[in-house]
């Protein structure tokens, strides 16, 4: 799949923009090459539209002249959104297969191509939640599995249940947050992916990254690029195993962020990055 993702948060949540905007920005990714979509169940406002993102996602796939099937949308199910602006968690098996069920129903496919776990719930034990996981890829509701917010023991014990399945890891990464590198390591070692979420720091401050993280404004001036291709890039040059997922809610900064593994950045510059 294409080496940067998009990320589909931006278009369901607070502050998101309307309907038309968000599938042009979606089938600008696609337009730009991107191959891979992340979303989630709990990427909505009110609480009666559960799956906002999946359902535009399905609706920009449905509208585009491409080959669909070369997409590869990633969904997540354990987190919840009341309405009220807070998050909420279930692990509860009965609960993931339920949600995995209408999420499946809602992205229009037989199977989901990515399921994620979103985040442990510490009500209920970590290997029960993962286990809901290894019997949706047992029965063939989703086709690959993967975790999000894990710690390298949570990792290593999902991999586990999965019985060698985990394909991917989406934990928070940036020029802001850094402290996921052990998480990355092993999914090196594991020979997994890695997806840093809010990868430019999240909506709202990734417009002004440049600001805040001069070295990349500089390196991107270098470039004639944008601050946070580099800050792509730099993430890129870190593995092979790490796909960013940026957020967008506009065709332009996808447009922009899909450009990313184009740019090569030096050794010097690399280790100047951290
Ligand atoms: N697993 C989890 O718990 C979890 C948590 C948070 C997020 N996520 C996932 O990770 C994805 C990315 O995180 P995020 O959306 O929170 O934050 P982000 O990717 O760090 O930032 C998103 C913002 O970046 C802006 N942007 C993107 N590319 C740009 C560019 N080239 N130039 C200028 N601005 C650019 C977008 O602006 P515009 O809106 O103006 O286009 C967007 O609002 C989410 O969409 C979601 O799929 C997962």
């Amino acid at each position: 799949m294409s080496a940067v993702g998009l990320g589909g948060m931006p278009m369901s949540i607070e502050g998101r923009p309307d309907h038309a905007r968000s599938i042009s920005t979606i089938i600008a990714a696609l337009d730009a090459g991107v191959t891979l979509i992340d979303t989630a169940d709990a990427y909505h406002l009110h609480a009666d539209e559960v799956g906002h993102n999946e359902t535009l996602i399905a609706q920009a796939l449905a509208a585009w002249n491409g080959d669909a099937s070369a997409v590869l949308v990633a969904t997540k199910g354990g987190h919840l959104r009341p309405g009220d602006g807070s998050w909420t968690l279930n692990g509860d098996p009965a609960y993931l297969k339920q949600a995995a069920e209408a999420s499946l129903k809602r992205l229009g496919v037989d199977a989901i191509g990515l399921y994620q776990f979103h985040r442990p719930d510490p009500k209920v034990p970590y290997a029960d939640s993962v286990g809901a996981i290894r019997d949706l890829l047992d029965e063939g509701k989703i086709r690959m599995a993967g975790i999000s917010n894990a710690d390298p023991g949570q990792i290593r014990q999902a991999q586990e249940i999965l019985g060698g399945r985990l394909v991917s890891v989406q934990n928070q990464f940036s020029p802001a947050f850094r402290s996921s590198e052990p998480e990355l390591r092993l999914c090196n070692e594991l020979g997994i992916a890695f997806l840093p979420w809010s990868p430019l720091g999240g909506i709202g401050k990734a417009g002004e990254l440049g600001s805040r993280f001069a070295r990349f404004a500089e390196i991107g001036r270098d470039h004639g690029v944008s601050p946070q291709q580099v800050v792509l890039a730099w993430m890129l040059a870190k593995s092979e195993q790490v796909i960013p997922i940026p957020g967008a809610s506009r065709p332009e900064s996808i447009t922009d962020s899909a450009k990313a593994p184009e740019l090569a950045l030096s050794e010097a510059e690399l280790r100047d990055l951290g």
